[in-house]
């Protein structure tokens, strides 16, 4: 895992002089590189070096290497899900990378369902926690102690201080964050009504396929964890619910994006 470690930064040094400072993933339908008032370098992720690519629609599969305002960011536009068939350790391979090279802090980004009543398709919600419920995890096999530790602590995986700062930042700029937490099952079908209402029951906010193992890999990594959704999707009580094609969810996030990108814009200029 090292060795391949050091070859895969070997390759992106060998394009950039640009470390990672602060990495942020891109979920579905995101994609601004506005964020970056500089871009170093766009990279396929095909032609990295032990990084598997996004097969989804809407999922560039593009890592962007920029700055903003002097902040070295890593954008990764789209990741890799376990329902299209990779492990949790290939899921987590980019966050590896970012850790091997020195990243301080990662951004998470993805689309959900809205467990919770009060949150509404087009809101952008701040997590708090998350329940893991796909049967993988990136920690699962001997543990490589070089990386972390064998039983890593996950009481602030999404780190509080940050939290504060993002609601601070909030009340400044007038949108109204809530905070949620985050389930996540494996897909990729969405959920029916009773199984919306389980999670609902199992006392979360939020329900999505991504984001829970790439924030395990983080906090094992010693990397700070901030995570977003862009609720696509009203899921329960039951009466919410409306046929929910991908393109819906795409489209409800493109409206949606340029709240998060304030908020994450704001973050980068004056608290990072
Ligand atoms: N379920 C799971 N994942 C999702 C959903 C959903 O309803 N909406 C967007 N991602």
């Amino acid at each position: 895992m090292i060795e391949k470690l050091k070859e895969t930064a070997k390759f992106i040094e060998s394009l950039t002089d640009v470390k990672p400072h602060l990495a942020i993933v891109f979920g579905s339908g995101l994609s601004s590189e506005e964020l970056l008032d500089e871009i170093t370098k766009k990279i396929p992720y095909r032609e990295i070096p032990h990084l598997k690519t996004s097969t989804v629609q809407n999922h560039k599969g593009e890592l962007v290497i920029g700055k903003r305002n002097g902040t070295n960011i890593y954008l990764f536009s789209g990741r890799m899900h376990y329902y299209e068939g990779y492990s949790a350790k290939e899921v987590t391979y980019p966050i590896r990378v970012m850790q091997y090279m020195g990243a301080k802090n990662l951004v998470l980004t993805n689309a959900a369902g809205g467990i919770n009543p009060d949150f509404n398709a087009g809101d952008v919600i701040l997590l708090k926690d998350h329940i893991n419920m796909i049967p993988d995890h990136p920690l699962r096999g001997k543990n490589i102690d070089k990386l972390g530790t064998r039983f890593p602590d996950m009481s602030n995986a999404y780190n509080a201080d940050i939290r504060k700062d993002f609601m601070e930042i909030s009340k400044k700029t007038g949108y109204n964050l809530k905070q949620g937490i985050y389930l996540a099952l494996q897909g990729p079908s969405l959920e029916t009504p009773a199984e919306y209402s389980m999670i609902y029951r199992m006392g979360a906010d939020l329900i999505g396929m991504s984001t829970v193992f790439e924030t395990i890999a983080a906090v094992h990594g010693g990397i700070k964890v901030t995570g977003f959704s862009m609720v696509s999707n009203e899921c329960y009580p039951p009466e919410r619910i409306k046929e929910t094609t991908h393109q819906d969810v795409v489209k409800m996030v493109k409206k949606s994006e340029h709240i998060l990108m304030e908020l994450l814009g704001e973050w980068i200029d004056n608290y990072l």
